[in-house]
This record gives C-alpha cells, structure tokens and sequence, in this order.
C-alpha cells in the first residue's frame, strides 16, 4: 500500500489531477466542516509521452443525459456483452466491433492504467489551423523592428499548411489582403467606430470556406485574407519587413492615436464570418494603450496618466468600465467559436492588460507582459509559443472543451477552453450534494470523468478521457482517515485560487480576513490542542505547511496590489489561474537556494535569516530569477578576485547560479526577468520583500479588529503569524 504522498504523486503522474481531499466527505454539512472545499487542479493536457492516443473512438453511455465515456471502472459482463456505466448505472450494450472481448482480451480502455486515455476521432475534414497577426504600429523603430524580425521569424515555425492573415493599426486598421498578385491590397478601417460581424462580412467580402470532404488542408484558401503558408511566405516576409510605423503625426504632449479596440474586434469578426469552431489563434501585439474608439483605456492627453489602483478605488478610472465591456463582449465571440485570443504587452507604461484580460481568460489565450519588443523576455517567450514535441506537433492545443462528469448529478458541466498547452490547469470545486441524513452509503467510491475535446496541431479532433476515483468515508467516524487523505499543497492553490477570484471583486482587506477565517477554522478542526492554551496546539504533518502557504500568500502580488500597476495584478493573477501546481508554489513562496563555498548549493529557508554576507543567493519566484551576493562576495567581485588565477574556485562560486539561472530561463514559459544584485543594491527591495522578515518588525504587529474579524497586519513575520493563528485557533472565543 502506498503512503499518501506516493499516492497523490502518481496520480498527478499519470493523470494530471491533485485534490484537496483524496477521500470524500460523504454528506454536505461534513464537506462545508472541512473548511477547504473538495476540489481539484486538473492539468488538462498533462504531458504524456508514453500514452500514444489510440485510432478508434470512445465507446459512450447510451443514456442521453449521460454519455460518460467506457472506462476501467465501469463493470463488464463479458459474456452478455454489457457494461453498465459507473455514473447513471445503465447498462449499454457493447458495439459490434467489440464482439470479440473477453477477461484476457480487454480493449485498452478497460484497463486500469488507462484511467487517462486519448482517442483520435476518425470522422470529419482536416481542419487548417489559423493564425491571425493583429500588429500595433504606434511604437518605436527600435521595437518595431523587432517585432517585425519576430514575426518573420515565427512564419519559419508554422506548419505549411496553416492559414495566416495580418491586421495592422495604428490610426486606421488595415486588414492586409494576401492572396493578390504581386500587389500589397489592403482595407482601410477607421479606428473610432466598431463593425459587427455583418458589416465586416460584407465590407471584406467574405464567405465561409466550404469543406467538402476529403479536402487537403492547403487547399482552404477561398479567403483573400487568410493564406497558407506555404503560399505566401516570402511575400508575407517581404509585406512585414516593409511596415512602417504609424505615418499620422502625433503632436507634442500627445499619445498616438491607437485602434486596438476595433482592430480586435475586425480580428474576431473575420475569423467568425470565416473559420467558426476551428482551431484558430488571434495574436495581438501592442506597444501601448488604446487611445481611441470602442475599447479605449486612456485619452489621448499624455498630461493624464492612465487609470491606477487609486483611481479605481476612487471610481476615478473614466474609460475602464465601457473598455472592459468592449473586450469581454469580443472574448465572448472569439469563445464561442473556439478562437484563442493572445496578448504581447510590450511598453514601458501601463497598455490596459486589466480591460483586456478577459479575452486571454475566456479563450485560454497567452498573456505576455515585457518592457518592450526588443528584450529576450519577449523574444523568447514568443519563440516558445511554436515549442514541438517529439513528434515534432505545437504542444498547443485549439479549440478545446472540457466536460466533467460526476457520479450521481446526472448531468454534465462544459466549458469551453479553446486554448490549451502541457502547463494550462483549471481549478474545480465539488459539491457533495447528499443531505447529512441520507450520506452516501459507506464503502462506496466517488467518480469524476473528464473529457476534454481538442483539435489537435496535427489537425486531428482528439478526445482524451480521465476517469478518477475516491473513497467516501463518513467524517464523524473517520475523520482520521480524511485528515491523513489532505494535500495541502493542493489545498494551498485551490484556496489561492478562491482568494484571488474574490479579490477581482472585493476590496483587499475583505478577502484577507475571509483567507484568515479559513485557516482558523482549518486549525480548530484539524489541530491538536488543549482549549485557551497556544502553547498546546500541534499539526499533523499533512497539515503542518499549509500556514505558511498562507503566511506568503497574503503578502504576494496576488492579492497585494497597491505595490504594482492594475496591468502587472491582471497579468499576475492571470499567470497564477492558468498553470500549474509546481509553478503555483513557486509563484506564492519563492524558491531559495544557497551557493557558499561550505559545501555544495542548497535550498534555505525564505527567511531574511538566509541572507548572509558570504552566500550567493538564488531566488525563484517564477516572473523573476533574482542571483543576490552577499555583502562580502560582493565586495570581493568588485575587487575582481575572480580574474585572478589563485582564486578560480570564487569564479567558479560566482559562475555557479548563472548557470542554474540560465538553465531555469531558458526552459520557463512565459521567460522571466533576469536581476542580478547584490548587498544594498537597489534591485535587492525584490529579494527583501519576498523573503519572511524574522530579524525586523516582530514587535510591529497588532491584530486589526475592524468588523470584529481578526486580520494580521502585513508585514509581520512568520513566526508571530503563527504565535497568533495559534492563540486565535485554541480560543474558546473564537
Ligand atoms: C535591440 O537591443 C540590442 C541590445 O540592447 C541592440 O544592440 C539592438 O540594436 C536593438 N535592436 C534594434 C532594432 O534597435
Ligand atoms: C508574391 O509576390 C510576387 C512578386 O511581387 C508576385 O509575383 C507573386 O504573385 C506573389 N505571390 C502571391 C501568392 O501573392
Ligand atoms: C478567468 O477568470 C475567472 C473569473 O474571474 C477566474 O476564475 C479564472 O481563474 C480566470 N482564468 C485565468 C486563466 O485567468
Ligand atoms: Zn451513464
């Protein structure tokens, strides 16, 4: 038998799940005790190099409410040639091409280590995949430059056959058309006033291409502005190389003038009018804020700076709310047909990442933040996109749904995802819905089926299908066995997750004192102690980090957020929705390592007790690989020690965590920020602010009353954190 953390290990392994609780709480009134909901990360497409999908379809549940995928659970009558389905009970009749299974000649997907499987639906064209440039001109030569050198560079890394279109804005929205002879056509569009797809339709003359079965990929090209590649590459890379930036003058003490808010909107309307539920991407690259009609975050008067966390709390921020309403209604559309809508947020400013971050959001879409087209950050990061696998298909998935099926709700939840890569994780929360008096029978198991449909890079529809298990066990009787089933990892990012939702809403201190409510109630259920005696109180070990998980995540960016502009929270938090757990960890407490020359490096506490005078430090925090050198290695490094022979080993010290940073930069996605620092200088704020500060403020601390709920003030230590989530926890008053 293996221990829990074994258990929850492979799990994740083999299907990409993690849950809070690894058995169930078998009535509604014992779920809400737990505090900490029952819920799972799923990493949709975990990667899965030894699963070769299988080239037949999944067998379905003939129960029209139902249609759960056959899996290993289900129990199989091999003679009558039945299975009865493990969510809704039905028995279905196996299809005929099944006649010939038996005990010892099981298709793959009744076997148990196929309790993630992936099928390759057989009917239906070849679909093309898309990609739509939609290309801000309002910017510097330098970066334009630049990012036309990535752009002609990312065309080498399309597959021949995909289609590909390019929108340029500036002022006006010129929608390129590519396939004319020799000549560079484009439509002209001003910039203040929104088209519906109707408009557009007729305007561009566009039409939905017919798919006529059979129909090789490279021959979908009814559409002047959508090519393959293979077809316009050169003429493409000439068209990019020519562009210019924005001709219209801008004036003294002026911002340009910028349409992003139509030019999206062309983008989103042309591929509905023709590529609607296909795999398509929509990649947006803007130097700056939208200036001007539909969409537009900020006027054009450089005197008024766009709209900052004050100005929101002070409903200050003029053009947010029509903004917003502009870009969720455009991710809405793109949505619903499947379409990905990425953002390359490349400016020194603010560009509006928190109006637009729905269109990421709500159609899985890259959210990429950088100081300008010309750094590695984004030349990486966009490089990374168009990663193959060894098969040598995009780890990227399109048009993707996700369906959960659960046992007893007959009736299935659907989401569309479109966009999807290995990382993408999606949280979901369980309700046990059984009533307290009618609990779910005991020794029974509770069922999840995920099914998550996709187009393939390939071209392909696949279907890939996990079907999990858990034990329900009855909370009065065997709470023990539930305590001991906790990840609290796992638990850690669910609760991150419900926190930084809340704080899209509510103001800051509202969704501390709830995070705080929850770990003291998870303390008084889960905790051993005497009343009225902090001293007494004691975690098992499956609990014993989850606090300190809380501890950083109430002073990380996530839900902090008068330290950074609205743009940095919106990518932040868009960053900590999408990925996955080990990268959620990182993100709310930073990696430590320490390089000395006492021994090999080590992880250290994240503790300001860490900084020491002759250590390196490396700090991960997933946006940032900080290398920090204490006050004597720097002094030394400014003496040049390492440029003399007879002290190679502190070159070697010194070269040491480069290395391990170039290896983490040059494997992460998006790419994050290289600082390299040191003992007072001014980059180190990111080092101290991050780490616990055991050594400063312990006598700083009070414990807010406001509405009667107890809040920590935020920069307290970890330690007084916890002197006081025990007191709190024991309290016969609380
Ligand atoms: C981009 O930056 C590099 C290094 O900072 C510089 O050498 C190069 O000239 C820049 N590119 C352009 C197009 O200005
Ligand atoms: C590409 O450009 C060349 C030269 O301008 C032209 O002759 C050719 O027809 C163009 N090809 C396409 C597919 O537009
Ligand atoms: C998208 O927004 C929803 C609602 O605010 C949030 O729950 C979800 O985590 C977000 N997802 C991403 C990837 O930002
Ligand atoms: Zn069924």
């Amino acid at each position: 038998m293996a221990t829990f953390p074994e258990y929850i290990a492979q799990n994740e392994e083999r299907d990409g799940v993690r849950f809070s609780w690894n058995v169930w709480p078998s009535s509604r009134l014992e779920a809400t005790r737990m505090v900490v909901p029952v819920a799972a990360l799923f990493t949709l497409l975990k990667e899965r190099p030894d699963l070769p999908p299988i080239q037949y379809e999944p067998v379905l549940c003939s129960r029209a409410t139902c249609r759960a995928v056959l899996n290993p659970l289900c129990q199989v009558d091999y003679r009558a040639k039945l299975w009865a389905c493990n969510f809704c009970y039905q028995r279905n009749q196996f299809p005929p091409s099944y006649a010939g299974i038996s005990e010892v000649n099981q298709p793959a997907e009744l076997l148990p280590q196929f309790s993630t499987i992936e099928y390759v639906v057989q009917r239906g064209p070849q679909m093309p995949l898309v990609f739509l440039y939609v290309v801000d001109t309002c910017m510097e030569d330098e970066d334009l430059q630049a990012l036309k050198e990535s752009l002609q560079m990312s065309l080498s890394l399309l597959p021949p056959t995909a289609l590909v279109g390019l929108i340029t804005f500036g002022r006006m929205v010129q929608v390129h058309e590519l396939g004319c002879e020799g000549i560079s056509k484009s439509y002209v569009f001003r910039g203040t006033k929104d088209l519906n797809a109707k408009q557009l339709q007729e305007m561009l003359g566009l039409t939905k291409p017919s798919a006529p079965q059979g129909r090789e990929p490279e021959l979908w090209s009814d559409c002047r502005f959508l090519q393959p590649v293979q077809k316009i590459d050169m003429n493409l890379t000439d068209l990019l190389g020519e562009l210019q930036r924005d001709p219209w003058p801008v004036t003294q003490g002026k911002r340009p003038l910028r349409s992003l808010g139509v030019a999206m909107s062309i983008a989103v309307g042309l591929l509905e009018c023709t590529f609607p539920n296909t795999g398509a991407r929509i990649m947006t690259f803007i130097g700056g804020p939208a200036t001007q009609g539909p969409g537009m975050v900020v006027g054009d008067e450089l005197k008024t700076p766009i709209r900052s966390w004050h100005d929101i709390e002070k409903d200050n921020a003029k053009f947010m709310k029509k903004a917003i309403k502009h870009y969720e209604s455009l991710a809405n559309r793109a949505s619903t047909n499947g379409h990905i809508i990425d953002i390359y947020a490349c400016a020194l400013d603010q560009t509006g990442l928190l109006e637009m971050k729905c269109c990421a959001n709500y159609t899985g879409g890259y959210m990429v933040m950088a100081d300008s087209f010309n750094t590695s950050l984004f030349k990486q990061t966009f490089q990374r996109v168009f990663t193959k696998d060894v098969q040598g298909s995009f780890k990227m998935a399109f048009a993707a749904t996700l369906e959960v099926k659960e046992i007893g709700t007959g009736g299935t939840c659907q989401w569309k995802v479109c966009g999807l890569d290995p990382c993408t994780t999606l949280a979901l929360y369980f309700e046990v819905v059984n009533q307290h008096n009618a609990p779910i029978p005991q020794g029974g198991r509770g069922a999840i089926q995920f099914v998550t449909q996709y187009q393939h890079s390939s071209g392909q529809r696949r279907i890939r299908v996990t079907t999990i298990a858990r034990n329900w066990a009855d909370a009065q009787t065997q709470i023990q066995s539930i305590a001991a089933s906790f990840d609290q990892e796992a638990a850690a990012i669910l609760m991150a997750r419900l926190a930084v939702y809340r704080a899209e809403t509510e103001e800051g201190p509202d969704v501390l004192r709830w995070l705080d409510r929850q770990l003291i109630r998870l303390c008084q259920k889960f905790g051993d102690y005497h009343k009225d005696d902090p001293n007494s109180f004691r975690f098992s070990e499956t609990f014993s980090l989850y606090p300190q998980f809380m501890f950083h995540l109430r002073r990380s960016p996530f839900l902090q957020v008068f330290n950074n502009s609205p743009d940095e929270s919106s990518y932040y938090r868009h960053q900590f929705n999408r990925q996955d757990l080990t990268q959620a960890l990182i993100m709310i407490q930073p990696v430590l390592y320490a390089y000395s020359f006492n021994g090999p490096p080590e992880p250290v506490l994240l503790d300001s007790s860490s900084i020491l005078p002759d250590r390196i430090l490396l700090m991960d925090t997933f946006f940032q690989i900080l290398i920090y050198h204490g006050e004597t290695v720097a002094q030394w490094r400014k003496s040049g020690y390492q440029e003399m022979p007879e002290y190679e080993n502190f070159r070697h010290l010194l070269q040491a965590p480069v290395d391990d940073a170039q290896e983490l930069l040059h494997t992460r996605f998006p790419m994050p920020r290289y600082i390299d620092t040191e003992h007072g200088g001014s980059q180190a704020r990111f080092l101290l602010s991050k780490v616990n500060p055991s050594q400063t403020h312990n006598n700083m601390y009070t414990w807010g009353q406001e509405s009667g709920a107890p809040i920590l003030t935020d920069d307290v230590s970890l330690q007084v954190f916890m002197d006081h989530l025990k007191k709190l926890a024991v309290s016969s008053a609380a």
